[in-house]
């Protein structure tokens, strides 16, 4: 399928070498010398030279200007190759090159992508596949665009297949793909992105004939050193692994009474003569709860899991924490482990997937969210403590940390379905780059990109992406409690959809209070945080009111700070959100025409879905609280409670609450 250049559009000219066809072997000389190509039709009146220098950090680079001549020097040929990009970015927003001096904040900028061999995406909302087709890899000039469009904001690792290794894919280390995947790994290479891949821990046995995938077997451990020796015979170049071990169904170490810690220093073992990274999630919970059992809470299992294993790992062992201790909802507090695993690698995992925010027809720009997380203070460290310098290895000797994303992109013509969604992957690259990096700055620069320098179509698009994040969880669900979604899908509003399942989800709404108890006093997950955190989530008189019901369960009547009632708090919020998105989308319909029209076609196709689905969240969210509540909308707006004899409204009922 044919794809467009996204936010590279004016940095991609007709008639230049390299995105037609894509020419095996080219290296990074190659690239280096198209974008420079590229940097010279931009301004021609600019003598452009390139110089890698030691002087500099190895990603690092610097632009000199000075005479009509721009000097880009990086401290590496990707380094080079980042500075070529930034001066692109800077002529197209602004038409000239100011110096710059820039070094990456993370040194593990990685995209995880979930593609299946088949050529399916778990949790793809924008087509197949471009790696896998039909069991079989693909490299192409989409590989070649695809890391240009990496490289162009700075990430420089990919893995290409699902966390979810299934049998296909399991083969990824034996020939039947690695010569192919070395192809892979060197069109990826030619624009600095490194390619992993994601194992399957019972290789051993689906593979290797041994009778056990246990970590401390001689045999397994003769298996995985083998395995990985003729890996990287073949792929170099490769990066190293990334494995999600017992969780959801996939093998691991405790099946044999291992820890988590046996199993990650095994295959970090074998992978460590070749400089490889072993690439650890922590998303270990049981999946297979009773849900009338009150007392266990699946926020509380990562930690429980991980921090008593605190500085049992190799160095090469990196741990991918998810940035909430749940499952990537709209809105969780930051995983405790960021406070509890000081001693330990760690990267932070993000979904730019919009699994639970919309999956691509609903505009969600998830940096907010992500700068939110990155900004936290985890109280671990006496100074240099938010999560942003824990991933970019503020406290570790190592460059093993960092941050990735769950990736959104799949073969539609647009990389991402929706076009805003090409947004979150653009502002993930940025942000890993440069944690400081506001999302209005972030949003300015991309929709400067794509829909070009006309300042009334920046304004709204730049309006559109910063209002999404908070709208679209006001209309979604309240105060945190997530997981309100239907079932499997997870698109669309089902309040009880996961109240009595297997999954660890529960909100356990009566008629008069909702929410799980994780303080002290229920769960004690709240506790899990370092001092002053855990005193202040313990207390829902302290606790941020964005996140009071992931911490508490309150009665409906529980008064906000902002003076509302809980209940008069989740009405409000839905019937606003949907009226503030009714007005972006009237906002958008103000500059038709000056977007070109495939684009504008799209783009209200996606809100009409969007605004369907916002009033679907809205009137059943409503009308569940009212109907199990028995309290109406003080503002009398539309709720389609059954009977109105059931329905107490506010100015006659006031609020109780006063603990
Ligand atoms: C979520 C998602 C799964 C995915 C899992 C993971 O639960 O729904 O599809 O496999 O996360 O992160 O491993």
């Amino acid at each position: 399928m044919s794809y467009e250049p996204i936010w590279l559009k004016k940095a991609t000219l007709p008639g230049k070498p390299g995105f037609s066809s894509y020419i095996p072997g080219e290296g990074i000389e190659g690239s280096i010398e198209r974008e420079l190509s590229v940097l010279h039709d931009l301004r021609e009146d600019f003598v452009w030279s390139v110089m890698v220098t030691e002087a500099l950090p190895e990603e690092g680079y610097e632009i000199l200007v000075g005479d009509g001549k721009v000097d880009i020097l990086g401290g590496s040929k990707a380094g080079v190759l980042y500075g070529i990009f930034d001066a692109m970015r800077q002529l197209i927003l602004t038409d000239t090159v100011v110096p710059v001096s820039e070094r990456p904040a993370c040194p593990l900028r990685m995209l995880n992508h979930w593609d299946n061999a088949d050529g399916s995406i778990e949790r793809g909302y924008s087509g197949n596949s471009f790696f896998f087709r039909n069991r079989e890899l693909i490299v192409d000039d989409r590989t070649l665009f695809y890391a240009r469009l990496c490289a162009s904001v700075g990430i420089n690792a990919t893995v290409i297949n699902n966390v979810n290794v299934h049998e296909d894919a399991t083969k990824l280390i034996t020939d039947e793909y690695l010569p192919k995947l070395r192809e892979m790994a060197e069109c990826l290479a030619s624009y600095g992105v490194k390619l992993y891949i994601c194992i399957n821990f019972a290789a051993s046995m689906q593979l290797g004939g041994c009778k056990v995938s246990d970590p401390l077997d001689p045999d397994v451990i003769a298996y995985w050193e083998k395995a990985v020796a003729h890996v990287y015979e073949a792929v170099p170049m490769l990066g190293g692994f990334l494995v999600k071990a017992d969780s959801e169904g996939r093998p691991g170490p405790h099946t044999y009474g291992r820890t988590q810690a046996d199993g990650a220093n095994m295959l970090a073992r074998a992978l460590a003569p070749y400089g490889g990274k072993l690439i650890w999630r922590c998303f270990v919970y049981n999946c297979s709860q009773d849900w009338r059992d009150t007392t266990l809470d699946r926020a509380c299992a990562a930690y429980n899991y991980f921090h008593p294993l605190d500085g049992q790992f190799d160095d090469n062992v990196i741990l991918q924490v998810k940035n909430g201790p749940v499952d990537f909802q709209v809105r969780e507090p930051v995983s405790p482990l960021f406070c509890g695993m000081t001693q330990t690698n760690l990267m932070l995992e993000v979904q730019a997937a919009q699994e639970y925010t919309g999956q691509q027809k609903h505009v969600c720009f998830l940096v907010p969210m992500w700068k939110d997380v990155l900004r936290f203070h985890t109280y671990a460290y006496s100074e240099n403590d938010r999560v942003r310098d824990i991933i970019c290895g503020a406290h570790r000797k190592s460059e093993n940390c960092g941050i990735a994303a769950v990736a959104n992109t799949g073969d539609d013509e647009n990389w991402t379905g929706s076009d805003f969604a090409a947004a979150n992957w653009y502002g993930f690259g940025r942000l890993a780059w440069n944690p400081s990096l506001s999302a209005e700055q972030i949003a300015e620069e991309w929709a400067g990109l794509t829909f070009g320098d006309d300042k009334e179509v920046s304004a709204v698009i730049v309006k559109v992406l910063l209002a999404s994040y908070s709208i679209y969880e006001r209309y979604t669900v309240p105060l945190g409690i997530g997981w309100m979604c239907q079932p499997n899908n997870h698109y669309g509003p089902n309040v009880e959809g996961y109240e009595y399942d297997r999954w660890g989800t529960y909100h356990r709404a009566s008629h008069s209070a909702i929410g799980v108890d994780r303080s002290s006093r229920g769960t004690g997950y709240a506790v899990q945080y370092t001092e002053p955190l855990a005193k202040l989530y313990d207390d829902p008189s302290t606790t941020p009111t964005e996140l009071l019901l992931f911490f508490h369960r309150l009665p409906y009547n529980y008064l906000l700070p902002n003076g509302s009632t809980l209940i008069q708090h989740i009405y409000d919020t839905h019937f606003e959100a949907v009226d503030e998105l009714r007005s972006l989308i009237a906002s958008v319909v103000t500059v038709q025409g000056l977007i070109p029209e495939k684009e504008y076609t799209r783009i209200m196709e996606r809100f009409a879905m969007q605004l369907a689905s916002a009033k679907e969240w809205r009137d059943r969210i409503n009308t569940y609280f009212c109907r199990i509540s028995g309290i109406g909308d003080a503002k009398r707006r539309k709720i389609y409670a059954v009977s109105e004899e059931d329905i107490t409204y506010p100015s006659d009922a006031d609020p109780e609450y006063t603990s």
